[in-house]
């Protein structure tokens, strides 16, 4: 499978949201990756259900969210009403992560659950053949425009390995500091999804760098 670009509207101009929107929709974008954060699980509040619910009206890419709030199971009917496609829970935030994942289903979305860099891989081996997606942070997840941290591109390779062991069919996402370098060996390494924020909002042409991404 040809891997899929998901940009971050996390680095996008807040002042013309409608515009940035605009962008996506024209561009070679697979989905529109969201990032709600609730300033206890991370240090830092971004956006929630009324933007949310604004972007559901214009937006025609699916729509990846990813929340970075303790207690997530309180809002998936929330999340399934705002039209996400795929809703992005953090292991580290699910003490009854498989009832999380079935709620989410149960809503009609995808379930993704998502790592924080120094959570294992090997934490997943009981939960792996029942998410749609992994969502490998490769950045301490709160802001955009951070370093890459280069010990996921090995995570992203164990990863592979426990999908193709356990015949799972799970897709591998990364979010943090992608740019044509990184996605490059994230891509080799068996990544299926990129997510990239400050590479795409602040670069002179974001279509065009969409586009380079997504031919990587
Ligand atoms: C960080 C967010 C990311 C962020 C990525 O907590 O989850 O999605 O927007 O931004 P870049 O690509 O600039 O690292
Ligand atoms: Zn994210």
């Amino acid at each position: 499978m040809k891997h899929l670009i998901a940009p971050s509207l996390l680095s996008a101009d807040f002042l013309d949201l409608r515009k940035e929107v605009e962008m996506i929709n024209k561009s070679d974008a697979d989905w529109l990756h969201l990032d709600i954060m609730d300033g206890v699980f991370v240090p830092n509040i971004s956006f929630g259900f009324p933007v949310l619910n604004a972007l559901k009206t214009i937006c025609q890419k699916p729509m990846d969210v990813h929340l970075m709030i303790v207690e997530p199971l309180k809002f998936v009917r929330e999340i399934a009403a705002a039209g996400a496609y795929m809703m992005n829970v953090h292991y580290e935030t699910c003490t009854h992560l498989h009832r999380t994942v079935t709620a989410i289903k149960n809503e009609g979305m995808k379930a993704g659950v998502t790592l924080n860099p120094h959570t294992p891989i090997s934490l997943l081996e009981d939960i792996i053949r029942d998410v749609d997606m992994v969502l490998l942070m490769s950045v301490n997840p709160g802001f955009s425009g951070q370093s890459f941290i280069e010990h996921s591109v090995d995570k992203v390779i164990r990863l592979r390995e426990m999908i193709d062991r356990t015949g799972a069919d799970a897709l591998i996402e990364v979010d943090g500091g992608v740019n044509l370098e990184t996605g490059r060996r994230l891509v080799e390494a068996g990544a299926d999804v990129l997510v990239a924020g400050n590479f795409v909002f602040k670069s002179p042409d974001p279509v065009r760098t969409i586009r380079e991404l997504k031919a990587l």
